[in-house]
């Protein structure tokens, strides 16, 4: 994860272990994108790293064995795996709001058939879940 939903966690703790139990919710090995010095949640499997993602990519592969990697975002840290050719599959939640503002969700140009929609889940009464295949041959329309 980038580092802006790292602090989100860690300046959210209280908030993030009311709801999930744990001021960090996560059990699996972690790697933080920043250039900066980010406070540490001590005792956690959690690595800083920066730069080109193909370098903690090659780690991360190494210590998920044949399990999946997660981005968890935001959008463009995505975006860099994206760029680099390891991003297999977009999972994207839509809210029942509407910020009128912000960060685009994925800020890439990426055109149809690049995206192949594979399942669509309702989560209650007001999220949805797209599931995206991403098509890394850039199969085009017709073919
Ligand atoms: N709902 C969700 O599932 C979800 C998921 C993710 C994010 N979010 C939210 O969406 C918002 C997105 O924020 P954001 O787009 O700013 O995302 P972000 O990816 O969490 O943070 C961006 C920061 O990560 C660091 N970074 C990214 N790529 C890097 C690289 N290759 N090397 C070194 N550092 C790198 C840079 O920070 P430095 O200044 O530290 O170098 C950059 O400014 C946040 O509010 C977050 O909480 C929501």
């Amino acid at each position: 994860m980038g580092s802006s939903t790292y602090e989100w966690i860690v300046h959210n703790e209280k908030k993030v272990a009311s709801q999930t139990g744990s001021a960090w919710p996560y059990s699996q090995p972690a790697w933080i994108f920043s250039n900066r010095k980010l406070p540490i949640i001590k005792g956690k499997d959690i690595k800083f790293v920066s730069g080109d993602v193909r370098q903690a990519h090659a780690e991360m592969r190494s210590a998920a064995g044949t399990k999946n990697i997660w981005i968890v975002g935001g959008g463009d840290l995505a975006g860099q795996f994206y760029d680099a050719g390891l991003l297999d599959e977009l999972i994207i939640q839509v809210g029942s709001a509407t910020l009128g503002k912000g960060k685009p969700l994925f800020p890439r140009r990426v055109l149809s058939p690049i995206l192949r929609l594979v399942s669509v889940c309702q989560m209650g009464a007001g999220m949805v879940e797209l599931r995206y295949k991403v098509n890394k041959g850039g199969v085009s329309c017709g073919s």
